[in-house]
């Protein structure tokens, strides 16, 4: 049972690359996996790409070509929900596509084919990522405030709806008119980064448990892109290594 282990960037994969026992580069697609193992467990790492497209195209390799036996996303998003700060974690319980809209024939956000606007994330998976998170968290998450702008408390763990779209959200009014669209038909969304979304409904596709953890490195405002490069040096990468790691261990 391999599992899938997938960044956008290769700062997100971070430590996991050098954790990663007996590696072995492959290329495919214009893209680079390392199988290996972690903690004994089968795994392959692959950076999906930026984007919807390149993170489908990734996914659908590693169902095909590697033929592993579940997906797992980990990176970073813009908080958009209230209370989710820089530094905090979200495991996503489903996913949608928020620049999706093939309206007036289909309702706003729906995937035709699907007949459905969010793609469920795999509940078993989900709850191994919230004890990983949770736990790394309680034992870590202090020593990252002084990383963090303008923390006023320990890094805290969220669970629920995450956005994927083809734009890195980077003004406060898109962030806000952005959820405030999401709300009015249900749909509270708490983070958003350009991925998710695609790999969730890949999954949905070839049957696979799919689930993700994003640590929040902006709150998808004026400032996200100042937030977002320091924060993926500092502090997202060691996040996605240690909370993988723990989760690789529970499986
Ligand atoms: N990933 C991290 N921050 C993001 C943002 N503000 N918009 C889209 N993707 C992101």
């Amino acid at each position: 049972m391999t599992t899938a282990i997938l960044s956008a960037l290769p700062e997100e994969q971070g430590g996991l690359m050098h954790a990663l026992q007996q590696p072995e580069q492959l290329q495919h697609a214009g893209r680079i996996f390392w199988r290996g193992h972690l903690h004994g467990q089968p795994v392959v790492l692959a950076l999906s790409g930026i984007g919807k497209v390149a993170a489908a195209t990734t996914a659908a390799a590693l169902a095909e070509r590697f033929g592993v036996a579940r997906m797992v996303f980990t990176g970073v998003a813009g908080g958009v929900g209230e209370g989710v700060q820089v530094g905090d974690v979200v495991v996503a319980q489903d996913y949608l596509q928020h620049d999706f809209d093939a309206s007036p024939i289909f309702p706003r956000w729906e995937v035709p084919g699907y007949g459905r606007a969010r793609m469920d994330c795999d509940a078993a998976l989900n709850a191994l990522l919230l004890e990983a998170a949770r736990a790394y968290l309680a034992d870590a998450g202090a020593h990252f405030v002084a990383d963090l702008p303008n923390a006023a408390r320990a890094p805290q763990v969220h669970h629920g709806l995450m956005a994927s779209g083809d734009r890195f959200v980077s003004t406060a009014q898109e962030s806000s008119a952005l959820r405030a669209a999401l709300l009015a038909s249900d749909h509270d969304v708490l983070a958003v980064e350009m991925e998710g979304a695609a790999v969730a409904q890949v999954c949905r596709d070839y049957g696979l448990p799919f689930a993700a953890v994003r640590t929040i490195s902006d709150r998808a405002d004026d400032s996200a892109h100042v937030d977002f490069a320091h924060f993926v040096q500092n502090v997202a990468s060691r996040y996605a290594d240690h909370i993988v790691q723990r989760f690789v261990r529970m499986l």
